[in-house]
Parts: C-alpha cells; structure tokens; sequence
C-alpha cells in the first residue's frame, strides 16, 4: 500500500458512516475483502431503514395519495403542478432573463445548469415563489426523507445524437447506495423522441435479487472500466434490472408543467434522444447523510445560508479545481438565456 493510501485509512474508515460512495476512491468502501462480509450490502440496507424512519416523520409534507404512489414506484408524476398564471409567469421569467450559466459535456449531450441563488432570485418572483411553493419543497423533502433545504437550479438538456459519443446518462443506474430525491418541473412538452427521463418502477425499494446484485457488484466495483460504476454509481442492464424482479422502465414524455419528483436509488436513465432536442427544466436534488436518524433541520436551513446550497457547491468546484489545478468539470459560460444553444 503506498505511504498515502495508510495516511488517508482513518478517513475513509470514517467515510463509511456517511454518504461516500466511491468504490474506486475509498479503499474501505470498495474493499472486495470487507464487501465479502457484507460490508456494502449492510450499508444499502441499513440506509433504507433509516431513510423509511425519517419519512414516517414527514407524512404531513405528501398528501395521501402522493405517498401510496411513491411508496410503490418510487416516484410521484403531477400534471399542472402549479397554477397556470404562476406558470406563464415561470415560463416568462425563463425564457428572457439572462443567466450566468455553467455546462457540463458528457457524450452528445451538454447540460446546462444555472444556479438560483437569493439574488438571481430576486430578479424572478414567479421562480422564488414556485420554489418556495409547498408542493415543489413538501414532494422533494418526503421523497428525499429529509425535511432540509433541496438544492435548486434551472437545468436545461440539449442533446444532438448526430454529435459524438452517447450520453452515459442513457444507461440505467442508481445514483447511490441510498435513498435520494431529484425534481424536474418541466417547463416544456418533453416528447418521445427528445430523450424524456425514465424510471424502473419500484426499484427504489430492494428486492432479494437486488440485493444479491448488489453484493455481486460490490465485490469487483473498485475495478470496473466505468468510471461511473466504480464510483458508486451502479449502472445495470435491462436483462439484469428484470433478473432482480423489476418491471419495464416507464418513460416520461410529459406535458409542460409536469412536475416529476423520483428516488434516484431507484434504476433511471435518460432515453436516448431521435432528434436534436432542449428539454428545460427546474430542478432540484436533496441527498444527505443516509445514516442520520434525523430529519432535519440542517446547517443549510440557518439564516443566511438558506438557498445557497447550489451556489456554495460551484464554489467548492471552483476552489477544488484550482487547489488540484484540473479543469472544471461544469464551468462558466458566461450569462445565457436558458434554452439557448450550447456554448460548449
Ligand atoms: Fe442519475
């Protein structure tokens, strides 16, 4: 073991207590040895009882019905989310303000996110008050089962399938090894062919095939030649999604105003696009400590901080690429309207 490897085992015997997930980065994590003992199969387990306890806490955030679905799907689809004059007013708001913009490229696909602080917020009422709204927070709090502050931004997906290599994001995976809520309130129609989101219903919940699956990828993950894979991103095909008992995966194709909200341990991909398209979106995602019996509040909900959470993530990017002199894996592009074409 090199001298750096011993420097950093305290740290990543720590890490196991909390939401690290890398099988490549962490020794402890992806050590074939302690996954033979069940090391990784515990942590999925343990995660999901806890995640449960948590969101028995938090059944006034859904409504009944929003709850029985979720429970057995592992997500909630709510047409006409918001009302339809707050609507135009989003749909205004976005489409013509200029935003500063960062864009991330990964195969024939560049996503664009633009991060909603406090002040950008100010600009656009009708944004601030849909995500201050109680059902874009109660949905993604009970989803996420942790009654802290989402982060949020605009997200935009622009993909031409005639460009370069396939998007990674096309091949079915589970975000973590726990459970974790993201949102898409789609601001426009999302149509077969422009590559909606889809989702294997009931795969946020472990099956005893899933659970054998996930024992068998913890032992070889530290090695496997996708890099999303050994970093806890588990990918699955569609032969082993129906051998761990699971259903076809549903796609989303959804009229604008839709609101999506999905536990991303759950299988879910994006399908690939038939033709050039811009999927607009605003998005959020909550993941926290999954072995926190807590639900909340957090550092992130004190005054002050309340909302920044995606602002203080670009500038925790921003310090790791110059400390570590890499380039960023989602920079500046400068300000931009929302749906406009890629920069990168
Ligand atoms: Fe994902």
């Amino acid at each position: 073991m090199h001298p750096k490897d011993i420097a950093l085992l305290p740290f990543q015997t720590l890490a196991v207590a909390s939401g690290s997930k890398s099988f490549r980065h962490n020794r402890v994590i992806g050590s074939p040895a302690l996954n033979r003992r069940g090391l990784h199969v515990q942590r999925v387990k343990l995660a999901e009882q806890i995640a449960d306890a948590r969101r028995r806490r938090l059944r006034r955030l859904a409504s009944p019905e929003h709850r029985e679905m979720f429970g057995e799907l592992g997500y909630i689809s709510v047409e006409n989310a918001l009302p339809d004059e707050l609507f135009a007013a989003v749909t205004e708001e976005v489409e013509t303000t200029p935003f500063p913009a960062r864009e991330m490229k990964q195969g024939n696909a560049v996503t664009r996110f633009i991060t909603l602080s406090p002040e950008v917020l100010r600009k656009t009422p009708a944004l601030a008050q849909t995500i201050r709204g109680d059902l874009f927070q109660g949905l993604m709090r009970y989803a996420g089962a942790s009654n802290t502050d989402p982060l949020v931004t605009l997200h935009t997906v622009l993909t031409n399938p005639g460009k370069g290599r396939p998007d990674p994001q096309t091949a079915f995976h589970s975000d973590t090894f726990h459970p974790t809520s993201k949102c898409w309130l789609f601001l426009r129609e999302v149509e077969m062919e422009d590559g909606p989101f889809s989702y294997v219903p009931g795969s946020h919940r472990m099956t005893p095939g899933r659970l054998e699956w996930e024992y068998e990828q913890s032992l070889t993950a530290r090695e496997h030649v996708n890099g999303h894979h050994s970093g806890g991103s588990f990918r699955a095909s569609e032969d082993e999604l129906r051998a761990m008992g699971y259903p076809a995966a549903v796609p989303f194709p959804v009229k604008a105003n839709t609101l999506v909200v999905a536990d991303t341990h759950g299988f879910h991909a994006r399908q690939p696009s038939a033709r050039p398209s811009t999927r607009l979106a605003l998005y959020a995602s909550l993941r926290v400590n999954p072995f926190n019996p807590l639900a909340g509040p957090d550092i992130m909900d004190l005054p002050g901080l309340r909302g920044r959470k995606a602002q203080l993530l670009d500038m925790y990017r921003a310090a790791e690429a110059r400390i570590s002199g890499k380039k960023e894996s989602q920079p500046l592009v400068g300000e931009v309207l929302a749906a406009s074409p890629a920069v990168r």
